[in-house]
């Protein structure tokens, strides 16, 4: 099924697990689009690559054809609970248990509510750069972006913020290291369940008011959620929350590590971060998801069959030059902006006002207290790719504090 041999044809055998396109994926994307727009490979359990804005959008908003059973770019086993439940969260429900599910959790991340989180953001931003702003070095991917996202998941689920580099240790290898290495993912898998399992317990025992608490308090038509349910929901919020967001917060590191016009840019007119991190969330889209077919259809003419896996490429979407003015350059006051890094249709992504204010937070604060960076060496940059996108080393040097 794997197999890691170079690629020669990207319409037809792709490997979206290829180092050099999880480095740079756009330049195969660009020759896709048209080329051929629903690219094939029969690697990793075989997929189709949608690269068009058109094509993505269709399968994301078609729940009827597409179904969300299984959401990852390579196949993964189903875990179920003791009785045989599926453990099924939103992200990988269908119509009709999808939208009450859905809608349970909504309250948490609605604008309003993540506003309570932003001066704890910013605290916290500014306590990492305070433990490495006098080396005049840092890894902003590992020291900085890495490190706050696990920290406000936490406050929302209530669990031990002390514990986040714990966190995104399972999580990279549920959703990084496990796509390709199955005993890796099945290892994390379990580690979060049983982490779960005992905190779920311990809200039954001391309730609160995080999301965990809430979720066993709940009800759908007059029923108790299933305990299926709130476990697959909360153990996403860590897989969901996490990867993605510390993806994001390090792509627009490194573009201004990499831009200084932009870095200064944005030094000098703090006011348009919020439309700069739109811009780093199209051009930087970290997140690709799939679907299954639920019957036999067609993308763009090309035929798919019943239980076949389609890629929803959202990096690739948002930089289709159908939709977006030069969409290759990044562009920070971009004005139009219509971009799908959040997905779309019913599964359009729950965290977003999340994501945008950490980003916000950590880009603002970054900026400064550190005006001025650059990378150390680009060539020592890493990227992880696959599911989610973004750099996991990311050494860049400023002047020291003694300097500034
Ligand atoms: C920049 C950061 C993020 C990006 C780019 C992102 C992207 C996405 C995308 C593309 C989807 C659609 C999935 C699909 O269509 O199958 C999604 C869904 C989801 N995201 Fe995010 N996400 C981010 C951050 C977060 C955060 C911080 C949370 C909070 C815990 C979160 C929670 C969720 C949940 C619960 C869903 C499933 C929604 C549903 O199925 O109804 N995400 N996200």
């Amino acid at each position: 099924m794997a197999t890691t041999e170079p690629v020669e044809d990207w319409a037809e055998d792709f490997d979206i697990f290829d180092p050099g396109f999880v480095k740079d994926p756009y330049p195969v994307w660009r020759d896709l689009r048209g080329q051929c727009p629903v690219a094939h490979s029969d690697r990793w359990g075989g997929s189709y690559m949608p690269s068009t804005f058109e094509t993505v959008s269709q399968v994301a908003h078609d729940a009827e054809n597409f179904t969300s059973f299984e959401v990852g770019v390579a196949p993964v086993p189903i875990a179920y609970d003791d009785d045989g439940n599926r453990l099924r969260s939103v992200i990988s429900s269908d119509p009709p248990d999808h939208t009450p599910e859905r809608r349970l959790m909504l309250p948490f991340f609605s604008p309003k509510r993540v506003e309570r989180y932003r001066e704890h953001t910013e605290e916290l931003a500014r306590r990492l750069i305070g433990g490495f702003i006098e080396d005049g070095r840092a890894d902003a991917a590992g020291d900085y972006a890495r490190q706050i996202p696990p920290r406000i998941i936490a406050e929302i689920l209530g669990i031990d913020p002390e514990m986040s580099d714990d966190f995104t240790t399972w999580v990279q290898g549920v959703l990084e290291l496990g796509l390709t290495d199955p005993e890796i993912r099945e290892k994390y898998r379990i580690i979060i369940q049983d982490f779960f399992l005992e905190e779920i317990a311990r809200r039954k025992e001391e309730p609160g008011d995080d999301l965990i608490s809430v979720l066993l308090d709940s009800e759908i038509d007059g029923e108790p959620v299933p305990m299926h349910v709130i476990r697959a929901n909360v153990g996403l919020m860590l897989v969901a929350g996490i990867d993605t967001t510390w993806s994001s917060i390090g792509s627009a590191l490194w573009h201004l590590a990499t831009h200084p016009e932009d870095r200064q840019r944005l030094v000098d007119e703090p006011e348009l971060i919020p439309v700069a991190v739109e811009e780093f969330l199209r051009a930087y889209s970290p997140v690709t998801m799939a679907r299954l077919a639920r019957n036999d259809t067609e993308i763009a003419g090309r035929p798919v069959k019943r239980g076949e896996r389609v890629l929803l490429s959202f990096p690739a979407a948002n930089r289709d030059p159908e939709v977006f003015d030069d969409p290759e350059e990044v562009i920070i006051d971009r004005a139009v902006n219509r971009h799908i890094a959040f997905g779309a249709g019913i599964h359009r992504c729950l965290g977003s006002n999340l994501a945008r204010m950490e980003m916000q937070v950590a880009i603002a604060e970054w900026l400064k207290l550190i005006p001025e960076f650059e990378c150390e060496d680009p060539e020592a940059v890493t990227w992880a790719g696959g599911q989610v996108r973004g750099p996991r080393h990311l050494p860049v040097t400023f002047p020291n504090r003694s300097a500034l």
